[in-house]
């Protein structure tokens, strides 16, 4: 066996199948398209939640716990003396056969022992909150068998942060009920709580759980639950303590036979006036409904069918094939689903993020959107208008919102002086898709408050004035906390390390830190802003132009350092990202933004700013961020040097960035190097899966640099702006379909070959071929026709 694989791709599955159970870190997924979501390790192991990861956490999950990832669904088999699990966790007992995979929203997991096969399907139905749990058992022997099987679930008590904190109070809390087959969770619904959850069964139980230390016993872990050990059930009912949920059932099975059993853990709520049944029972009319329309297999077959079509359809509107199938599995499967997860939850809730600290991120929010505009392009307007109801009067925003509010908050600081352009950025990539001009003219408020309602198209305004309004001494724009670089923190000084960095008061006073990057976003955001300006006749369209020329003009003066754009001015006005710099000479960010800008391009200034980064930034995994890496911590430029060499925004490849050098290179016209750079950072070329540990069939964030222990770890997988802006990359730069206001615009910059492409844009579809002879640069364009088109392209 290659000790160095652990599971390949299932291209006409559109699955990743995953061959053994302990692979370097947990390979998860994600169940769920609307609200109600679930991340599910190749384990079983993870949580569920409905809307919002932090307020409304279905079942509890311990991160950072020893071991790694304990806690989740788990179904416990008990034949004679022996315990196992399909998904091999928690008991570990060795199986015959094992193999998980995560497909589009939904994973399978088999697991065989001593003639006894058992596939679990999971996956979260269109149009309920809950999971649905399938489990098949077989029996492959010759002889009949009798076993038990004990489902489990741990329920969280809703706030996933006082979860784990408030144990004086929460230990006197949990509720629960039972019905039939069903174990309600109803912990704090008597007070202010219109919701609870259940897990249920399609069949009579043999016996269940509802506390925790009945099923496991106070000494013991999941692994060795005392019932389960025991082969009994305590038939407990919870009050306080710590509510869970456990069914047993015992089966005989007939060599050859099967028994198909339907669970189903879901989430209700209820108006307020019809919460109760009866004085102190919780109403479960919709529970009940729920658990109706899964009681039968053909209900859950038609449900998975249901969802497999949802996802045919979202992913056929970019197909591409070539001769590269790594090429093809990124861009049909993979990372386009990445896409839609990471819209979904923004930065909130994955194996790095524990769905408590973050909330969905101005910047963030409206990156992510460029990777699903043209699979959902209703929920991409209905994003827009949230975030920018989140902006201020001056057009400086909230850095994030919580999901379950759309309010914005303060947590994780405010003054990040790049955020509102991507306003602009999210905007634009929304209407070229769609054509939904009308959106501009949407009212929207100032930080949601009722009254202070504005247009749309008045917030991209204050958000590109918002950059002209706050110039430093150069003309270029302040960085305010940060930009782009949550960690490039110029103006915010502390020698107190239980402070942090970014939420530190900013320096206001003689403030003289700009950024590079946002001057680079600015001129070609600015650009893009022009000539929607055009096509709607705003007359600002002129002064947006004057200004973008102002900008490039103080960029050429200020901002180039002989081989490569300058990374920022610090606050005492010193060169950061120069050749003058001891360390941290070449920074990526104003690589990639100055030349996606194409800034000096004439004077060939991105040509050279593209070989600085090739020679200073590649590496055999990616471009690092900046190089040389920081060697020890520098007060003044914040959190960056904090980080040991290699890792994260000190010379980490922080895999976000990496599009922009490709889509720069590409508008250079340099398609070997794009596609390097596009290769070495996409998974699905990467061959050595021990080493990138994470999943390889989704982006991470961060993949350790050059200057790190072990060049090339991948660490932070899925929830990353590395989704959109690959996608942009690959469906745009290098495949080279970019949406335009009235058409779409032809200009692949990829090394030669022949490449069909189906693309659905609004409702025209058209499926070119595209012969490449290496000709960068040559375009064509096709205006917008409703209809279905066919196309080759000699290019
Ligand atoms: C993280 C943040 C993102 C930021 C990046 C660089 O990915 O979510 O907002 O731009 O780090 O610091
Ligand atoms: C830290 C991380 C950065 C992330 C930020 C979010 O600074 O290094 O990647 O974007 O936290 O607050």
């Amino acid at each position: 066996m290659d000790m160095n694989t652990f599971g390949h791709f299932d291209d006409s599955a559109r699955e990743f199948v995953i061959t053994r159970p302990d692979t370097p870190w947990p390979w998860i997924n994600y169940l769920g398209t609307e609200d109600f979501f679930s991340l599910v390790s190749n384990t079983a192991g993870g949580y569920c939640f409905c809307r919002d990861a932090k307020f409304r956490r279905i079942l509890r999950y311990r991160y950072n716990g020893v071991p790694m990832d304990a806690g989740g669904r788990y179904y416990y088999i008990k034949e004679g003396n022996t315990v196992w699990n399909p998904g091999w966790k928690p008991c570990k007992t060795p199986l015959d056969r094992y193999e998980c995979r995560h497909g589009m929203g939904y994973t399978r997991i088999v697991g065989e022992k001593d003639g006894l096969k058992a596939e679990l399907l999971m996956f979260v139905p269109i149009g309920h909150r809950c999971e649905v749990h399938r489990l098949r058992l077989t029996n492959t022997g010759t002889d009949p068998k009798t076993v038990q099987l004990y489902s489990f679930a741990e329920w969280c008590l809703w706030n996933a942060s006082t979860d784990m904190e408030n144990f004086q109070r929460n230990l006197s809390t949990g509720e629960v009920e039972i019905e039939g087959s069903v174990i309600y969770h109803k912990t704090e619904y008597r007070e202010r709580r219109d919701h609870y959850a259940f897990f249920g069964a399609n069949r009579p139980f043999d016996g269940f759980d509802t506390d925790r230390e009945t099923f496991l016993g106070m000494y013991n872990g999941f692994e060795a639950p005392q019932q389960v050990l025991a082969g009994t059930s305590g038939n407990t009912l919870a009050h306080g303590w710590s509510p869970v949920a456990s069914h047993r059932f015992d089966l005989t099975l007939a060599p050859g036979a099967t028994e198909e059993l339907v669970f189903v853990l879901g989430y209700v709520e209820n108006p307020a006036e019809e919460k109760f049944e009866r004085p102190g029972i919780i109403n479960k009319t919709r529970a009940r409904a729920m658990m109706d329309a899964f009681a039968t297999p053909a209900q859950v077959d038609a449900a998975f069918a249901a969802l497999r079509a949802f996802w045919d359809d979202l992913l056929g509107r970019f197909q591409v094939q070539s001769d590269v199938p790594e090429l093809d599995r990124t861009v049909n499967i993979w990372n386009q689903y990445q896409c839609m997860i990471t819209f979904f939850f923004s930065r909130s809730a994955s194996y790095f993020e524990s769905g408590i600290g973050r909330g969905m991120g101005f910047r963030d929010s409206n990156q992510d959107l460029a990777g699903i505009v043209h699979m959902i392009p209703d929920r991409a307007r209905q994003r827009i208008l949230d975030i920018a109801a989140t902006q201020f009067p001056d057009g400086g925003c909230y850095h994030q919102y919580q999901p379950l509010t759309k309010r914005g908050n303060n947590d994780i600081g405010g003054g990040f002086n790049d955020d509102p352009l991507w306003l602009i950025f999210g905007t634009v990539a929304y209407i070229r898709e769609t054509g939904d001009f009308g959106i501009l003219d949407e009212q929207v408020p100032f930080d949601n408050k009722p009254g202070t309602e504005v247009s749309l198209l008045e917030h991209l305004k204050i958000s590109f004035r918002h950059v002209t309004d706050n110039l430093g001494p150069h003309g270029l724009p302040l960085i305010g906390r940060a930009d782009w670089n949550d960690c490039l923190n110029l103006n915010c000084f502390s020698d107190n390390p239980d402070e942090s960095f970014q939420t530190t008061e900013n320096k206001t006073e003689g403030t003289k830190a700009e950024s590079l990057m946002i001057a680079g976003l600015f001129v070609a955001e600015g650009r893009d802003f022009a000539e929607l300006l055009d096509r709607i006749g705003d007359p600002l369209a002129k002064e947006v132009r004057g200004q973008v020329a102002r900008m490039e003009e103080a960029v050429k003066r200020h901002g180039w350092d002989g081989e490569w754009f300058l990374r920022a001015y610090d606050y005492y006005g010193r060169k950061i990202g120069s050749a003058e710099c001891e360390e941290g000479k070449v920074f990526i960010e104003s690589q990639g933004w100055c030349t996606m800008a194409r800034i000096g391009a004439e004077e060939g200034l991105c040509d050279k700013a593209l070989d600085s980064a090739v020679k200073y930034l590649e590496c055999e995994h990616g471009l690092v961020l900046n190089n040389p890496a920081y060697t020890h911590y520098i007060k003044d430029y914040g959190e960056i040097s904090s980080y040991p060499e290699g890792y994260k925004e000190n010379a980490g490849i922080f895999c976000h960035n990496n599009p922009w050098v490709i889509i720069g290179e590409a508008m250079a016209g340099r398609a070997e190097d794009a596609w390097r750079h596009y290769r070495k950072i996409t998974p699905a070329f990467c061959k050595d899966q021990s080493l990138r540990k994470v999943e390889p069939y989704v982006f991470c964030q961060m993949v350790a640099g050059k200057d790190a222990a072990r060049p090339g770890e991948g660490k932070n997988s899925w929830l990353t702006g590395t989704a959109a802006w690959t996608w942009k990359a690959v469906s745009e730069a290098l495949l080279g379909i970019k949406p335009q206001f009235d058409g779409l615009l032809i200009e692949p910059c990829i090394p030669v070959g022949s490449y069909r492409i189906r693309r659905r844009f609004r409702d025209a579809q058209y499926d070119l071929t595209l012969h490449l002879s290496g000709n960068p640069g040559v375009r064509t364009f096709i205006p917008y026709a409703p209809g279905r088109h066919t196309l080759t392209l000699d290019l």
